[in-house]
C-alpha cells in the first residue's frame, strides 16, 4: 500500500503545479513508436486540469548525459499528448531558464506546459541541489507520477521534493497498489513467470516471489544457470557462472517454502542467433554442446500453460526466449496466450519485453494491469526502497 500523499491529498486549484512524468518512450524517425506511457500520465492530468491546476510537465528521455541532442526532444511526446488530451500542450525548448519562467508566467488556470528533456541539464542525474532550486521556484506543488524512474535518485525525482510539498500521482499510486498488493494479498493460487536473459538481473525478485507464490515458473536464458545449479549440461546457453551457487539457494528455499519450482523440459536449440537458424527440439538433458537453448519447447509450453491456467494471480515478467525471431518466438507467444486467457485471474504484467510481446499479440487489453515501470517495478517486487517515493510526503 502507498503510505504517502496523492495529488488527491492537497487544493490544486489555481496553483502551478510541476508533474513528474515518465516519458521515456521509444522514437522511431522522429515519431513515439509506443505511447503506452503517454496513456498512462492522462488520468493525473485530467485530474488536475479538471481541478483547475496550471500543469508543469516534465520528463527525461533517452540518456543524453547532460547535453541538448535534438533526437531527444520531448516535441514528439506533445505532440501525442496534445492529440490524446485533445487539447493544447504549449512547450518550451528549456528548462529553468528564462523561457521557461516567461512560459510559466503566461498560464491561466487549467492550462498545461511541457518542458524540454530534464536530462539535458547536468545537474538532473546528478540530483543537484541548485538545479532542483532552479525547478521548483517554477512551481507552487509537486506531483510525482513517474513511476517507471521511481529507483532513480535524480533532482526532479528526490531533489524537488525538499523545495516544494510533494505529492504521489495517480498512476504512482496505483503502480505501488497493485504490486505491493501482489506481495501481501494474492488470491491463491499465486503464479509468478519470469523470464528475460540474466538470473543476475532478477535475483532480488526470485528471493522476494519464492516467499509468497505458489508456483513460480522460469524461462528464457536466465533458466539456464538454474538448470546448470541442478547438474543439467546445457551447452552453449547463456549461464552466468558466479551466479551458480546463489542459483543453488534459490533451489534450496523453492523447496524449503513449498514452492513448487518449474523449469523448462525441453528447448529449442540452435548453433546460432538468426532468422535462418537450422533448428531442433531436444529435451533438456540433450542440449548438444555445440548448441544453445534459445526458446522453451512445446512440452514445457504444455507444462506452463496447465499452471497458468490454474491460476487466481498471475506475475508475468520476462520473455520465454528470443521472441524477436520468428524461429524462438512460439514459447513467450504461447505463455502470452496462456496469462490473456486466465480470465478468472488478476494477471500484471511489467517489464519491457513483456509488455512488447503482449502487443505483438494484441492481447494488451485482455490483462489487469500493465506496469509501466521496468527496473521500478523490479526494485519495488524485491522490497527495496524506491526514492522517488520515499521522498513524498507521509500520509
Ligand atoms: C525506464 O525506461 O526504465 C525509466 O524511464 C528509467 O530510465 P533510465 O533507466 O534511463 O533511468
Amino acid at each position: 500500500m502507498l503510505d504517502k500523499k496523492t495529488v488527491k491529498d492537497v487544493d490544486v486549484s489555481g496553483k502551478r503545479v510541476l508533474v513528474r512524468v515518465d516519458f521515456n518512450v521509444p522514437l522511431q524517425e522522429g515519431s513515439v513508436v509506443d505511447d503506452m506511457r503517454v496513456r498512462a500520465a492522462l488520468p493525473t492530468l485530467r485530474y488536475l486540469i479538471d481541478h483547475g491546476a496550471r500543469v508543469i510537465i516534465v520528463s527525461h528521455l533517452g540518456r543524453p548525459k547532460g547535453k541538448a541532442s535534438p533526437e531527444y526532444s520531448l516535441r514528439p511526446v506533445r505532440r501525442v499528448l496534445q492529440r490524446l488530451l485533445g487539447r493544447n500542450v504549449a512547450f518550451v525548448d528549456d528548462i529553468v531558464g528564462r523561457d521557461a519562467h516567461e512560459a510559466v508566467g503566461r498560464m491561466v488556470d487549467g492550462e498545461i506546459l511541457m518542458l524540454e528533456n530534464l536530462r539535458f541539464h547536468p545537474g538532473e542525474e546528478t540530483n543537484d541541489t541548485g538545479f532542483a532550486e532552479e525547478l521548483a521556484s517554477l512551481a507552487d506543488l509537486f506531483v510525482n507520477d513517474a513511476f517507471g524512474a521511481a529507483h532513480r535518485a535524480h533532482a526532479s525525482t528526490t531533489g524537488l521534493a525538499a523545495h516544494l510539498p510533494a505529492y504521489a500521482g495517480l498512476l504512482l499510486a496505483r503502480e505501488v497498489k497493485t504490486l505491493s498488493g501482489l506481495i501481501a494479498e494474492p488470491e491463491r493460487p499465486f503464479v509468478a513467470i519470469l523470464g528475460g536473459s540474466k538470473v543476475s538481473d532478477k535475483f532480488g525478485v526470485i528471493d522476494r516471489l519464492l516467499d509468497t507464490v505458489d508456483i513460480l515458473i522460469v524461462g528464457g536464458g536466465m533458466c539456464f544457470t538454474l538448470l546448470v545449479a541442478k547438474g543439467v549440461e546445457v551447452g552453449r546457453s547463456l549461464v552466468e557462472p558466479d551466479w551458480i551457487e546463489s542459483a543453488k539457494e534459490m533451489l534450496a528455499k523453492a523447496t524449503d517454502n513449498g514452492v513448487e519450482l518449474l523449469l523448462p523440459v525441453d528447448f529449442v536449440v540452435a548453433a546460432e542467433i538468426a532468422e535462418d537458424a537450422d533448428t531442433s527440439i531436444v529435451g533438456r538433458e540433450e542440449i548438444p554442446g555445440d548448441m544453445m537453448g534459445l526458446d522453451i519447447g512445446p512440452t514445457s509450453i504444455e507444462l506452463f500453460k496447465g499452471a497458468i491456467s490454474s491460476a487466481k494471480t498471475v506475475f508475468w515478467n520476462g520473455p520465454m526466449g528470443v521472441f524477436e525471431m520468428g524461429p524462438f518466438e512460439s514459447g513467450t507467444r504461447e505463455i502470452t496466450k496462456a496469462v490473456a486467457r486466465n480470465s478468472r485471474a488478476v494477471s500484471v504484467v511489467g517489464g519491457g519485453d513483456s509488455v512488447a510481446a503482449l502487443k505483438k499479440y494484441g492481447l494488451e487489453g485482455r490483462v489487469t494491469f500493465v506496469s509501466t515501470g521496468g527496473g521500478a517495478s523490479m526494485r519495488l517486487l524485491e522490497g527495496s526502497s524506491l526514492p522517488g517515493i520515499e521522498a513524498l510526503q507521509d500520509r
